[in-house]
């Protein structure tokens, strides 16, 4: 086929990703995009204001850098756990608060990047740091992370 050519696969994709429908995180091609693994079921409970991480059990918390995230659809959680530092935990509600799209943790720049369209980009804090139009931008919810031991305690306001 000739250079100046599209296919239709090709075109069809392209348009899908114009509409922003799935992720366009192609740009940036390295692990840290897309990658967030789901924690183990048996490493993490979780209970109303309460996740509780079996750090023994959820073996990408145990390097600085790693990251998982936690999702019960029933009870519309999605939190991710990241190891910022070597005794630094942070979690973070995992959707972004511009359009609802994936985040993924980077741990290279020490924020979270929205693997959508928009790439809006989080602090560990939750503050916006960059925000894809002239909305007011959103900050993210950042929850409460205590180690107890081999527990990570999260608290996580308003989770039944
Ligand atoms: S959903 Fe639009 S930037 Fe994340």
């Amino acid at each position: 086929m000739p250079m100046n050519q599209i296919s239709r696969r090709g075109w069809l994709q392209t348009g899908a990703l114009l509409a922003g429908a799935p992720c366009a995180c192609l740009a940036q091609a390295s692990n840290d995009c897309c990658t967030v693994p789901e924690a183990p079921v048996d490493g993490v409970q979780i209970q109303p204001g309460l996740i509780t991480i079996h750090l023994d059990r959820t073996p990408d918390l145990s390097r600085t850098g790693g990251a998982v995230k936690i999702v019960d659809a029933a009870r519309k959680l999605h939190v991710i756990v990241a190891r910022s530092g070597k005794r630094q935990f942070v979690a973070l509600d995992q959707k972004c608060t511009h359009g609802g799209g994936a985040l993924t943790y980077v741990h290279s720049h020490q924020h979270l990047y929205c693997t959508c369209w928009g790439h809006a980009k989080f602090a560990l804090d939750g503050s916006v740091l960059r925000w894809p139009n002239t909305q007011t931008p959103r900050p993210l919810r950042a929850h409460t992370v205590e180690r107890k031991g081999n527990l990570l305690e999260i608290r996580v306001e308003g989770l039944a």
